[in-house]
């Protein structure tokens, strides 16, 4: 099976392509093509993701990264030659489709429309969670290709996505597979938007058993950054500053520890760091910090979100009895909270399994998310291009 996937959730254009061989219990795939584009330099500018500046990029990526992706097929646009006539009734379709895009219908007529079909089986979308706006040029480009070359569409859940990210063993560009669960399994996904935690039993059932009440665990090192006049994200700053300061030069709270639930609130805990940024301004009658006082406030952030994470996660583990432990999304890359977790799990629950994404796989891709279409394809209904639409704020 060939498999064609377009994620655009958040900050990131990704297209992968990717091909299955073998028996469907034990399969073994290969990377074609994986692209991604990020625009966090962009977005950097404006201290944060701005939706709909989002959008205008994925309209301008997509249509280029496609083509680039349709090379590993032998499909160029040089090659495409005369046009075929179209009838006025597929082009008035398409232009619907892409009404609320227009320049990326500029971009299909004159890039895409003329190719040959491609041998492909499945395009796969992500279609939550995540910004609308975003989310919404991702799905329509998807639609409008299932439509123009009719394959059918499958829409993603990107937190399953960041789920399998951790599963890949021996990934690109050799041939790889996805290591099998040990089921029951209790998964973190600490993203810029989410903080979860989910128990899954059997493949392909997730029960969040817990969550964040305010900020996502990535969104707080987003915020305790820009405190710190750090770029955005945060999270890859946050982390290197605090390699070099001290986890106990400031006291934090680490809010919910110890509430009897799975949930997390990481909106105390900013503002605690708000207050100790201000104080300390204040007292030195300074306007910036101290190159050691934001590597001391970087290394007791991380270590206070650390604990509150490791400890829950341990938690459950213990309750549910889990076999495995399985840690996603881009908070995920974080140095201090894989090997607290690994530590943790090996001296509590030597046997357990733990399954944690290569680095360059825990930000947002397209990759996963054609991952998961594979193991989807059969169990869900193929949507078709009519009804799939993008759902903000989808629930695993
Ligand atoms: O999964 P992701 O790429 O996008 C979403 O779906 O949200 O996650 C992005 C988040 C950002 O908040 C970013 O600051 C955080 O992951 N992040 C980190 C690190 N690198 C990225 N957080 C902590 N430590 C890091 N090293
Ligand atoms: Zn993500």
């Amino acid at each position: 099976m060939r498999i064609l996937a377009i994620e655009t959730s958040c900050d990131e254009t990704s297209i992968a392509l990717i091909e299955s061989a073998g028996s469907s219990k034990q399969p073994e795939f290969s990377v074609r093509s994986h692209i991604v584009s990020s625009q966090a330099k962009l977005h950097a500018e404006w201290g944060g993701v701005v939706p709909n500046l989002a959008k205008r990029e994925h309209q301008k990526n997509l249509a280029p990264i496609l083509l680039k992706t349709l090379n590993a097929l032998g499909i160029t646009n040089e090659e495409s030659g005369e046009t075929a006539v179209v009838p006025n009734s597929k082009i008035s379709i398409l232009n619907s489709i892409l009404e609320r895009e227009p320049e990326l219908l500029i971009q299909f007529n004159k890039k895409i429309a003329a190719l040959p079909k491609p041998d492909i089986d499945l395009i796969a979308v992500t279609e939550g969670p995540g910004l609308e706006p975003a989310l919404w040029v991702g799905v329509n480009f998807a639609r409008a290709l299932s439509f123009w070359w009719d394959i059918p569409l499958l829409g993603i859940n990107h937190m399953e996505g960041h789920i399998i990210s951790a599963l890949f063993e021996n990934s690109e560009p050799a041939a790889y597979i996805t290591k099998p669960i040990a089921y029951p399994a209790i998964a973190l996904l600490v993203s810029g938007g989410h903080t979860q935690l989910v128990l899954i039993k059997k493949p392909l059932k997730y029960d969040i058993i817990g969550e964040t009440k305010d900020d996502a665990a990535g969104e707080a090192f987003d915020k305790v950054a820009k405190m710190m006049r750090l770029p955005y994200p945060g999270g890859p700053q946050i982390s290197k500053f605090a390699l070099e300061g001290s986890p106990t030069a400031y006291a934090f709270p680490r809010p919910m520890m110890r509430s009897p639930d799975y949930d997390f609130s990481f909106s105390g805990l900013k503002t605690s760091v708000l207050y100790t940024i201000r104080d300390i301004l204040a007292k030195t009658n300074k306007k910036i910090l101290s190159v050691k006082t934001k590597r001391d406030i970087a290394a007791s952030f991380q270590a206070a979100v650390t604990d509150v994470l490791t400890y829950k996660t341990l938690r459950a583990i213990k309750q549910y009895k889990a076999k495995s432990l399985i840690l996603g999304g881009g908070v995920a890359v974080n140095r201090l909270l894989r090997e607290r977790l690994q530590n943790e799990l090996n001296s509590q629950f030597p046997n357990a399994k733990y399954y944690i994404p290569e680095t360059r796989m825990t930000g947002d891709n397209a990759l996963m998310i054609a991952e998961v279409a594979y193991f989807r394809a059969k169990q869900a209904k193929k949507t078709g291009w009519k009804n799939i639409r993008p759902n903000a704020t989808m629930r695993l």
